[in-house]
């Protein structure tokens, strides 16, 4: 039985205060990470001030690190510090950062050996564009983002890492995927794990849904065999809408 892991992505949002604040108003709301894993990925300068908050029910993730374990890398933030910080999980490979930051195929595959190295649990961002699934080549492409990222990880170390798949359509867009859709594609990557490793591995891994996930159409989506949680951006800013969708994982 995979246990369900809700994280909230927020992006380029949420001053300090408000993510204090947020922090404070869902602590003691949230269940032990004994039923589902719950996380908040914020930007670097506020890990400081959630990680101090951070409790069993709620870790704290990062939405980037470097690969490199220091140097002349200006704007980076390296591995070292964001274990210094107590930070536990790090977004990786985010299509925004692909799209945006020149992140690769190849990079994503070096911040996940390095984030593990670490002891950071990477939550590794994988989807496709609309021309692709336009295309019908939605399965192969991903499960070739899977296969890549996966390079020379070991059995053990790909037991601590979270798959979201995140098709670059949905994102933000108000378009979610249907839970078919979703499902089939979470299978296939499911399968890629299975091709790399091996079947009993790729039960253990868990892969989440991200792209537009709301209270209303979270319990569908957690409802497929194989999605077994949300990476959420949009609807994690609100406290109220993150309890509910993480009550949504608990109930089920
Ligand atoms: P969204 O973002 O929920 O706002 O679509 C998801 C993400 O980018 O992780």
């Amino acid at each position: 039985m995979r246990k369900y892991i809700i994280a909230g992505n927020w992006k380029m949002f949420k001053t300090r205060g408000e993510a204090i604040n947020f922090l404070l108003q869902v602590s003691d709301k949230l269940p032990s990470s004994s039923l589902v894993d719950t996380v908040i990925c914020a930007q670097a300068p506020v890990l400081r001030d959630l990680v101090k908050r951070q409790g069993d029910n709620l870790r704290i993730g990062a939405q980037n690190v470097h690969y490199k374990d220091s140097g002349a890398y200006t704007g980076e933030t390296s591995a070292i510090l964001l274990q210094e910080l107590g930070v536990t999980y790090v977004i990786i490979g985010h299509s925004e950062r692909r799209a945006m930051f020149n992140e690769t195929d190849e990079t994503v595959n070096l911040k996940i050996k390095q984030a593990l190295a670490y002891d950071l649990l990477p939550i590794v961002c994988v989807g496709e564009s609309l021309e692709v699934r336009e295309n019908g080549t939605t399965n192969e492409f991903v499960k070739n983002q899977v296969v890549k990222a996966l390079d020379g990880i070991s059995e053990n170390d790909v037991l601590n890492l979270v798959f979201a798949y995140e098709p670059i359509w949905a994102i933000g867009t108000g378009k979610t995927a249907t839970p078919e859709i979703a499902e089939e594609t979470c299978k296939a990557i499911r399968n890629a794990i299975a091709d790399v490793y091996n079947e009993e591995v790729a039960q253990k891994v868990r892969i989440q849904y991200g792209g537009s996930v709301n209270p209303q159409n979270i319990d569908e989506l957690l409802s497929q065999e194989d999605i077994d949680g949300a990476l959420i951006g949009g609807a994690s800013l609100d406290p109220d809408k993150f309890l509910s969708m993480v009550n949504s994982a608990l109930n089920k």
